[in-house]
């Protein structure tokens, strides 16, 4: 098997956009990562998944409230995209979030993403130390003219 250094170079090079992945707790209070693990799968039903590290303090959150929001970031967002990567308990401390129409979905941060996608979990599969979350996309935009940011060989870009 490949040195998993140097498989992170290899996968840090690939390009990618920046994803808050977010769901309600248990506790109603809103829970959060930073994903760069995140891609469309299937069109007719829309589906989309997203790879979470199985120590993600999020997780547990989803699997409570039957989904997801993955919000898209939009370009000159790093300190958001920081923030959520840190195992913080406050991390939404100071973030503008709203409620999805769906009550399975997460929190939608409007003001710093491209694009927002709720889904609601259709599917979890174990991948090495990761889960695979595919969801069913049930409602979704995208802002006209806010460019989404792009993150790699960890840096992160605008288009
Ligand atoms: C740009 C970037 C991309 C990341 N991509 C992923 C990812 O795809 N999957 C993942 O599980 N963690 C990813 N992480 C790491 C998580 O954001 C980090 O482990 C976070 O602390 C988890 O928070 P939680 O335990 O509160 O859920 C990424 C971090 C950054 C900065």
């Amino acid at each position: 098997m490949i040195d998993p250094q140097r498989f992170r170079e290899v996968m840090a090079t690939f390009p990618s956009g920046v994803v808050v992945l977010t769901a309600f707790g248990d506790d109603s209070l809103p829970r959060g990562l930073t994903v760069s693990a995140f891609c469309a799968v299937s069109l007719k039903p829309s589906l989309a998944l997203a790879c979470v590290d199985k120590t993600s303090n999020t997780l547990p959150a989803v699997q409570h409230a039957g989904g997801f929001t993955a919000n898209i970031l939009a370009a000159g967002r790093e300190q958001l995209a920081r923030q959520m990567a840190s195992k913080l308990t406050d991390k939404f401390d100071g973030i503008k979030w709203r409620r999805p129409e769906s009550d399975r979905g997460g929190p939608i941060l409007e003001a710093d993403s491209a694009a927002y996608a709720v889904c609601t979990l259709k599917e979890t599969i174990e991948a090495g130390d990761h889960w695979i979350l595919i969801g069913t996309v049930v409602e979704g935009a995208h802002t006209e003219g806010v460019s989404p940011m792009i993150f790699s060989r960890r840096g992160y870009f605008g288009l």
